[in-house]
């Protein structure tokens, strides 16, 4: 099975992170988890997720938060200044990173090789080693340094994934949306789930004949 980094910044958007964190560990795969200090804090908003920053401490809180029922040696947290950990070296192998959310101030940093921490030294390594690496902003509106630095992401290999649902699946609740946009980080990543659901065409009795071919 694979091993995959997972961070987690200052963005809103934590649910999504909830969700591929569940599927990776379900898939079968390790997990290396490194959260910023705002990605703590946006945590304990959004999900009332409680983290110390004392990693040891902090693994179960987080694999009972993922709701998965993997044993805590899938899971391996790294504190975000242990720039010493083996994620911040090119000779530790591991398949791809997503970091989800990403804020626009870690977007700038990765862009512009500033890796004043583990995490945007990860995903440095990505970069470097040509691994795959999945970026999942979120902000509105976005500045046109945000679109600069999503195009240098861009052009040194990464992808951008905006954590932006669709809607033509036709959700019934928030789950659906959050499952849209961690079942399209998880394909990104070449990770199989369920949560992907592929786009098939509009069910026949979902639109009138006189509407046919109108799109
Ligand atoms: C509740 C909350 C929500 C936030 N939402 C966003 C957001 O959606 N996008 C963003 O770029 N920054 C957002 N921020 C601001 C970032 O957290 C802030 O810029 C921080 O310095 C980013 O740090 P990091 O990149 O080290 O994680 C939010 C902050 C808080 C507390």
């Amino acid at each position: 099975m694979g091993v995959y980094v997972l961070g987690i910044a200052g963005a809103s958007g934590a649910p999504y992170a909830r969700r591929v964190l569940e599927q990776m560990l379900v898939a079968g795969h390790d997990v290396k988890v490194v959260i910023t200090d705002a990605g703590r804090k946006v945590l304990e908003v959004e999900e009332n997720l409680v983290l110390t920053g004392n990693t040891e401490a902090d693994t179960p809180v987080l694999l009972e938060w993922s709701q998965s029922e993997q044993s805590t040696d899938s899971v391996e947290m790294y504190h975000h200044k242990d720039v010493a950990s083996p994620i911040a070296s090119g000779s530790f192998p591991f398949d791809g990173m997503v970091v989800v959310p990403c804020s626009g101030g870690t977007l700038g940093r990765i862009a512009h090789g500033i890796s004043s921490g583990l995490l945007e030294r990860a995903a440095d390594v990505c970069l470097k080693e040509r691994r795959r690496l999945v970026l999942v902003p979120r902000e509105m509106p976005i500045s046109l340094i945000h679109l600069r630095n999503m195009t240098s992401v861009t052009e040194a290999g990464a992808i951008v994934l905006p954590a932006s649902p669709g809607f033509y699946h036709n959700p019934t609740g928030i789950d659906d949306l959050i499952d849209m946009v961690a079942g399209r980080i998880l394909a990104s990543l070449g990770i199989e789930s369920l949560v992907m659901k592929p786009w098939f065409g509009p069910e026949p009795s979902s639109y009138s004949d006189s509407e046919e071919g109108i799109h």
